[in-house]
């Protein structure tokens, strides 16, 4: 295998490569699916079954994701490979590369959704609903709209590409320094509004109070897939955004800042949004238009409400578009590690093909809305094998690896290659051993048993 280091890059500074993988965190998955999700599966169980699963699987696995990086600097193919050559081990990097693949098709055309409601915003078309009704039908009319739907995706590719061009300082670092801390603020303004329209207590406790009655094995798979989801685990973007890391940077440190990040954005994510779906007297259950839906109808009503929106929409778009960098980035890390390829050409390349694989989950909601093998359309087909197989898998899959096959002494010794002393090592070597592997395969389990 081919691995020219020399071509790769580097993080410049430490609070660079923090931003960089919270960017990658924090997109799509805390603002748009999050809440959704949560809304389907019966509110507080199941946000209580999602924190447990950030604590037990997502932390660990994090660790082990950048560890594995920083050791090896490659992509996860290259990585898996250089610490267990000619094993089966590197089929976990090869189902990463394929699970980015996936995983950024269905991405861009959320991507594409945001940036077009940013130009609504903009034009006025999001602050003229007077119940929010209208504004699911606005909604509905403008995803199931072929050519609106392409022309957005399109572009929104045309930005990750153009920015995963640039490489890992010039383009990834710089964009996500400037936007987090800034989203963080937008959502507390939020917050503020959701929480103090009339009817927002019965959002609250839809939210946090814990009804496990409403809890299914099906939600828990669906929140360990989330937990993955939301924090870029399971398919080696951590291990390639660990792989641009000088030697010296604390990597337990930095895990428990993206863990903590992605997690409060997630939450309060939570308090915007069922606070103004039960203030506006709309069902918690609404799908993927839920964020689409309810915002635009809480912007209406609030002052400064145009300019909320056009926000709003900025954030959500550049949030989702630190992501999409990372899901690109681990497939053209592998085509120029493995394959020697320049970067330019794999970005292109592998950009367009990624398009392409995503116009018909792109149509999932127009043309092909009346397509739906085994009742799903192509859309959840795709979002549905990566995000609740692929991803827990290869999480599972990396935890036995760091925690057996590698080991953890090994794993260990890296982490505390250039730093103090790694303090919760001892939590840490146990989650990563036993209770991370175990509790992705119970889950599995207990998911396939009440359904055959
Ligand atoms: N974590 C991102 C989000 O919440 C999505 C994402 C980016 C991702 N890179 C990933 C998901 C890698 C899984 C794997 O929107």
């Amino acid at each position: 295998m081919i691995q020219q280091n020399h071509k790769r890059g580097l993080w410049a500074t430490r609070m660079g490569f923090i931003l960089a993988a919270s960017g990658s965190a924090v997109g799509l998955g805390n603002v748009w699916k999050f809440p959704y999700i949560t809304g389907q599966n019966g509110g507080g169980a199941f946000v209580l079954v999602y924190l447990i699963c950030i604590a037990l699987v997502g932390l660990p696995i994090m660790l082990a994701e950048f560890t594995i990086g920083r050791k090896t600097s490659l992509n996860p193919v290259g990585a898996f490979y250089e610490l267990r050559p000619g094993t089966p081990w590197v089929g976990i990097g090869f189902m990463g590369v394929l699970a980015g693949f996936l995983i950024l098709s269905f991405y861009g055309v959320v991507g594409g959704w945001t940036l077009a409601y940013m130009v609504n915003a903009l034009t006025h078309s999001l602050d003229q609903f007077t119940n929010p009704a209208e504004a699911g039908k606005f909604f509905g009319s403008f995803i199931g709209n072929t050519g609106e739907v392409i022309f957005y995706h399109a572009a929104f590719m045309g930005l990750t590409i153009a920015i995963v061009i640039k490489g890992v300082h010039g383009g990834i670092e710089k964009a996500c320094e400037i936007l987090m801390p800034t989203l963080v603020l937008m959502l507390i303004i939020l917050m503020i509004r959701a929480l103090t329209l009339d009817g927002a207590m019965e959002g609250l406790k839809f939210y946090l109070y814990p009804d496990f009655s409403k809890l299914s094995g099906e939600a828990i798979l669906l929140a360990m897939g989330q937990a993955f989801f939301s924090l870029s685990l399971g398919m080696g973007a951590m291990i390639t955004y660990g792989s641009y890391l000088p030697p010296q940077e604390n990597l337990t440190s930095a895990t428990l800042y993206v863990v903590l990040f992605d997690t409060l954005i997630a939450l309060l994510m939570g308090l915007v949004i069922f606070p103004a779906v039960f203030a506006m007297g709309l069902e918690p259950t609404g799908g993927p238009g839920l964020v689409f839906s309810v915002l635009p109808a809480v912007f209406t009503g609030m002052p400064l409400g145009w300019a909320a929106s056009i926000l709003f929409f900025i954030l959500l778009a550049i949030a989702a578009l630190t992501s999409a960098i990372s899901l690109l980035e681990v497939v053209v890390a592998y085509f120029i590690d493995q394959k020697g390829w320049e970067r330019k050409k794999a970005v292109l390349t592998m950009g367009l093909v990624i398009f392409a694989i995503g116009i018909p989950s792109g149509l999932s909601f127009g043309l092909l809305a009346g397509f739906k093998p085994l009742g799903m359309n192509f859309f959840d087909h795709i979002d549905n094998i990566a995000t609740n197989y692929l991803l827990p898998i290869g999480g599972m899959m990396t935890a036995v690896f760091v925690g057996w096959i590698w080991g953890t002494e090994e794993a260990h010794k890296e982490i505390e290659r250039h730093e103090t002393t790694f303090r919760w090592a001892a939590y840490w070597e146990f989650v990563v051993r036993y209770i991370a592997p175990v509790a992705v395969a119970i889950v599995f389990i207990t998911k396939i048993i009440p359904s055959s």
